[in-house]
């Protein structure tokens, strides 16, 4: 694949959405009524999905240095890297300071601890780390929202409605990188459908159980599914990728 078609492409695609996070960019301290957070005994065990969430976004401290390192060459993916590894930081901290409002017990030993995991996407092919992104994307979007429905304490409704549409939006540039990959190189597609087999492993995103604990991760995951979280990913998911075999011209 020529970089300089890549290049051309992902500046679109940039422009795109350069404009559309900048209008919807929230402020922590505007967004939420900090002072009104009261602590609710109903919400406790979703509270635990908050620390893990929490955990797991500031994983962008290891990723995103890395994918910059590794795609000096194509600015515009840059842009967008940092303007998404911006929104996972404020994400996590976000909801840090939530469960500290909640007076749930955190400390910042984790933190390090996941820091430590080594990065997976670093083995990976632009391409095929842009699907396990946009799918991860997609998966949280969907979390993120489902926690909200069932939260009680109307703060961290709030927080999480506003994270979940955030990677809505991380969700959509990936999808229209993925879409302009499989423009410049067709025979992709063939990849992307052994990716998709991959990630409905039971064990894919072990890495991060190694930094919350095994148990704790499928503990959660089996929460997620209980709520329909893999039917709603599926679904949409297949819709998708419908829509990409028919831009490249593959479909019946
Ligand atoms: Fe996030
Ligand atoms: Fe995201």
């Amino acid at each position: 694949m020529s970089t300089l078609n890549f290049n051309q492409g992902s500046k679109a695609i940039y422009l795109k959405y350069y404009g559309l996070l900048e209008k919807r960019r929230w402020s922590m301290d505007e967004a939420l009524n900090w002072s009104q957070i009261t602590v609710k005994t109903e919400d406790k065990e979703l509270l635990e999905m908050f620390y893990v969430a929490s955990l797991i976004e500031t994983y962008t401290f290891t990723t995103t240095p890395n994918f910059l390192k590794q795609h000096k060459d194509k600015p515009w993916i840059i842009a967008l890297q940092i303007d998404r590894g911006y929104e996972e930081c404020k994400h996590g901290n976000a909801l840090w300071r939530y469960l500290e409002a909640q007076e749930y017990p955190c400390n910042d030993t984790k933190i390090s601890e996941i820091q430590d995991v080594p990065d997976p996407y670093t083995e990976m092919s632009l391409f095929e780390r842009n699907v396990y992104a946009w799918l991860s994307e997609v998966e949280t979007t969907i979390f993120y929202r489902k926690i909200s429905e069932q939260l009680i304490e109307p703060e961290g409704k709030k927080l999480l409605a506003l994270i979940s549409q955030d990677e809505r939006v991380h969700g959509a540039f990936l999808y229209d990188t993925i879409l302009l990959e499989l423009k410049l190189q067709p025979n992709l597609f063939a990849d992307l459908q052994g990716f998709l087999q991959a990630y409905q492993d039971p064990n894919k995103e072990s890495h991060y159980g190694v930094a919350v604990g095994s148990e704790t991760f499928q503990k959660i995951r089996a929460w997620a599914s209980q709520q329909g979280l893999n039917e709603e990913v599926g679904g949409f998911i297949q819709q998708k990728v419908n829509n990409l075999a028919k831009e490249i011209g593959l479909a019946a």
